[in-house]
């Protein structure tokens, strides 16, 4: 038996080089125990197979699906990696039979993986250390795999200009403005517990919790309960589930209010001088996260928080509004207002159901002006729409819609790119450059200012056309 000694429980590069070894000197798996000590000494009895190193190549999907695989917490990994290398040596296509039960648990664990990591992404919160000599933050974070290293990156660019810790019991990263460093895991109790940013994302979550749509299996599917005691905001759960039915009927009869000026604050803090420039997001949870704290342009000043799109990650059929309206704003969803009904009743006459469609708006942040205490919406400038067209553009790469439907002129601008004349253009379909058929129609809220009653009839009629036509094409 040959046993090999890794390093860490994350140690690709000492799996691989054992690996290349053991099957060079004709190793079979059964014959290969694989433990980790943390030694970093590869073998009990090195010296005959070293000399045995082997020189061939493996299949880009292999190495792609073992570097996840690695990082999943069963104690199988190390072994059922170097039973598909061996294999591979006599069935090289075998990464592409599905059936096969290992190429099947290797890429469950490697999916498994993958969703840990975007988990992270999404639901680490950090807290203000108060007596750090510098702003420091802190998170204690659970996940279901070793993931933290993976991960980390994105954190480096998402808060590259914070001191920051991310502890987990497995492994910690920490980022001092210029180094990405990592020890060995912690103790819950090293994670600081109560502190302002706490009450930050409760009020955040608070705000965005949208009673009308509670749907409590959902709700655990995208955060599952495991995360729940990393989350302030998870507190708020069982008693917001409660007076989800009240909250229903306030949110109905809700006037425009003033921005939350706290949150505003305690973004701004959280997220100053953030680089957005590199590191395009690629999962809509980095959209969700990274659109809330965007500075692209000014509108983030005024607005209660970014509005990302929300829908299934591969819907066929993508809706683009203008912007977030009061309620938007204030929900932290698109189309739940006024406009969202108009939008809500088209789609039902139309046959489609809204929640097979990705909705979502040329620009994220609400754009409005104070007269008293209203918010009266204002128009995006074009040079807003351009900078946020960064966000609709990764929203259309990791969606990839098969149709896009844009609803008055400046989504029609941000999705085609030029100015578009709506009366004109609508009722037919155009190509767009990521191959999508683009489809241009009336926004909701103009539908809502019509004067004459006819005409009003006559352009909702068509509304309603344009989308079971936008459909249709999506099918
Ligand atoms: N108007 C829009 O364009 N988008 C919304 O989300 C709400 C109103």
């Amino acid at each position: 038996m040959q046993v090999v000694r890794l390093a860490s429980e994350t140690d690709f590069d000492g799996w691989r080089r054992a690996a290349r070894l053991l099957r060079g000197a004709d190793v079979s798996p059964d014959d290969a125990l694989w433990t980790v000590d943390g030694g970093g000494d590869l073998f009990g009895q090195t010296t005959e197979l070293a000399a045995a190193a082997a020189s061939f190549t493996v299949p880009r999907e292999f190495v792609e699906v073992a570097e996840r695989v690695v990082l999943h917490s069963s104690g199988e990994r190390f072994a059922l990696l170097y039973r598909l290398l061996w294999r591979l040596a006599n069935e090289p296509n075998l990464m592409h039979i599905a059936s096969d039960p290992d190429v099947a648990r290797a890429r469950d664990m490697a999916g498994a993986v993958s969703k840990a990591i975007h988990k992270m992404k999404a639901f680490v919160r950090f807290r203000q250390i108060e007596d750090a000599d510098e702003e420091t933050y802190v998170a204690w974070f659970e996940s279901a795999h070793r993931v933290t290293e993976a991960a980390a990156p994105f954190f480096v660019r998402r808060y590259a200009n914070m001191n920051w810790s991310i502890l987990t019991p497995d492994r910690c990263a920490h980022w001092d403005k210029v180094l990405l460093t990592f020890t060995p895991g912690a103790d819950p109790a090293d994670a600081p517990s109560e502190d302002a940013l706490e009450d930050y994302w409760r009020t955040y979550y608070a705000s965005t919790f949208n009673p009308a749509r509670l749907k409590v299996g959902a709700m655990q599917r995208e955060m599952p309960k495991r995360y729940w005691r990393n989350l302030p905001e998870a507190g708020l759960i069982p008693e917001l589930v409660k007076a989800a039915e009240d909250r229903t009927s306030a949110m109905v009869r809700q006037t425009p209010s003033e921005p939350n000026r706290r949150v505003v604050r305690q973004a701004q803090r959280l997220s100053r001088d953030a680089s957005f420039e590199e590191g395009a997001p690629t999962s809509l949870e980095e959209v969700v996260a990274g659109v809330d704290f965007c500075r692209r342009c000014d509108l983030w000043r005024d607005a209660t928080q970014g509005v990302a799109g929300e829908g299934p990650a591969k819907a066929r059929l993508m809706i683009v509004g203008e912007q977030p309206g009061d309620q938007e704003d204030l929900a932290g969803q698109p189309f739940v207002g006024p406009a969202g009904k108009v939008l809500d009743q088209a789609l039902a006459e139309a046959g489609v159901p809204r929640t097979e469609l990705y909705v979502t708006n040329a620009v994220k942040h609400f754009r409005h002006e104070l007269r008293g205490k209203r918010r009266i919406h204002q128009t995006p400038k074009t040079s807003e729409v351009t900078a946020c067209r960064w966000w609709l553009d990764a929203e259309r790469r990791i969606v990839r819609p098969r149709v896009i439907v844009a609803l008055g002129a400046t989504a029609a601008l941000a999705v085609c790119g030029k100015p578009t004349q709506i009366g004109k253009a609508r009722g037919q379909a155009f190509q767009l450059a990521d191959q999508a058929q683009g489809v241009v129609t009336y926004h909701p809220s103009f539908l809502l200012r019509v004067p004459d009653a006819q005409e009003k009839a006559r352009a909702y009629a068509a509304f309603v056309e344009d989308l079971k036509f936008a459909w249709s094409l999506a099918a």
